[in-house]
């Protein structure tokens, strides 16, 4: 007999990339931080592959001001997709064609930049009452290390919402949602009691982090509503997650930990070192940049011993 098809319960993805980019300035005063490239396409682009290659072909961009280019990324270019035609540059008309064939992309502006937890709510209308995933524009997953697939897995099997997490050093926690969890009967899972954002290294409950990911039932937009303005006088999804998390389990948010590469590509030391990271495996650039980096690395190396015993 033929197995049914599995029924994907969650089936669209939300990113909100409505942010400033203030860590990335100048760079990104005039461009919105998700256009940023790596390697040879923009951060975004990544993210949306992420959420398609997990199944999710109706992705939601809440924009804000500046993002014109955004959406210019993910339409077509009638003149230039012309003049690669008339030369015959397939391979780049391939690459021009890739951002606007890869999924169903939609876009809405945030109107106020009043935090994450309201630039979310505000996709209710395009959501409706289905499951949802959630991608931060700048949090960077290695395709490589798949996670949101597994987090929809938990989401189905154990009908809950699920949040991403990943163990940070202590002095990071203040960068990041934290979480107070219990271990449950899976290694990677655990569930989530509360959830405190940005955390004050003696007022974190863990060392675990909220990364940009989540899969989030329709009760959150009711949460939402109801959210008051937290940390940094703005509407915290984190908060929104607590309210959940610790509201006596009718809800229950679970945690799935990622152990694989993450790149926050709105830091601009991890935005390099994801270029790096990439481009050595890269199909074309690769092998040109790994040996250059070997022969850098050496140098380093002598430069630093040369400093140390002229030191001595
Ligand atoms: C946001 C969330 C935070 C999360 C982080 C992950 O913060 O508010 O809970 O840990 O993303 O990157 P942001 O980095 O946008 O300040």
């Amino acid at each position: 007999m033929v197995p049914e098809p599995v029924k994907r319960t969650v089936a669209k993805a939300v990113i909100p990339a409505a942010g400033l980019g203030t860590r990335f300035l100048p760079a990104t005063k005039a461009m919105p931080k998700e256009m940023l490239p790596i390697v040879d396409k923009p951060a975004i682009q990544y993210v949306v592959e992420e959420a398609v290659a997990a199944g999710l072909h109706d992705v939601l961009i809440i924009t804000g001001r500046n993002k014109g280019n955004l959406s210019n990324h993910f339409d077509g270019v009638p003149e230039l997709e012309l003049t690669l035609e008339r030369k015959g540059d397939e391979e780049r008309l391939e690459r021009v064609h890739e951002a606007s064939e890869l999924a169903e992309v939609h876009f809405l502006r945030q109107g106020q930049p009043l935090g994450l937890g309201h630039a979310v709510g505000r996709a209710r209308m395009h959501v409706g009452d289905e499951s949802f995933a959630v991608l931060l524009g700048d949090d960077l997953i290695d395709v490589r290390d798949p996670l949101l697939d597994r987090m929809i897995e938990v989401h189905d099997s154990r009908q809950a919402t699920v949040v991403a997490l990943m163990e940070v050093p202590p002095e990071a926690v203040h960068l990041y949602g934290c979480a107070a969890t219990a271990a449950t009967d899976e290694a990677d899972v655990v569930r989530i009691t509360g959830l405190v954002e940005k955390p004050a290294p003696e007022e974190a409950p863990s060392n675990l982090a909220v990364i940009g990911r989540y899969v989030l039932r329709p009760e959150i937009f009711g949460v939402i509503d109801r959210l008051e303005p937290g940390r940094g006088g703005e509407y915290q999804l984190t908060d929104a997650l607590n309210v959940l998390a610790s509201g006596g389990g009718e809800a229950p948010v679970f945690g799935v930990i990622f152990r694989g590469r993450r790149y926050d590509t709105g830091d601009r030391a991890d935005w390099i070192k994801a270029n790096l990271l990439l481009g050595v495996d890269h199909e074309e650039l690769g092998p040109e940049l790994r040996s250059w980096v070997i022969d850098f690395a050496d140098r380093l190396r002598a430069d630093d011993a040369a400093r140390r015993a002229g030191r001595d």
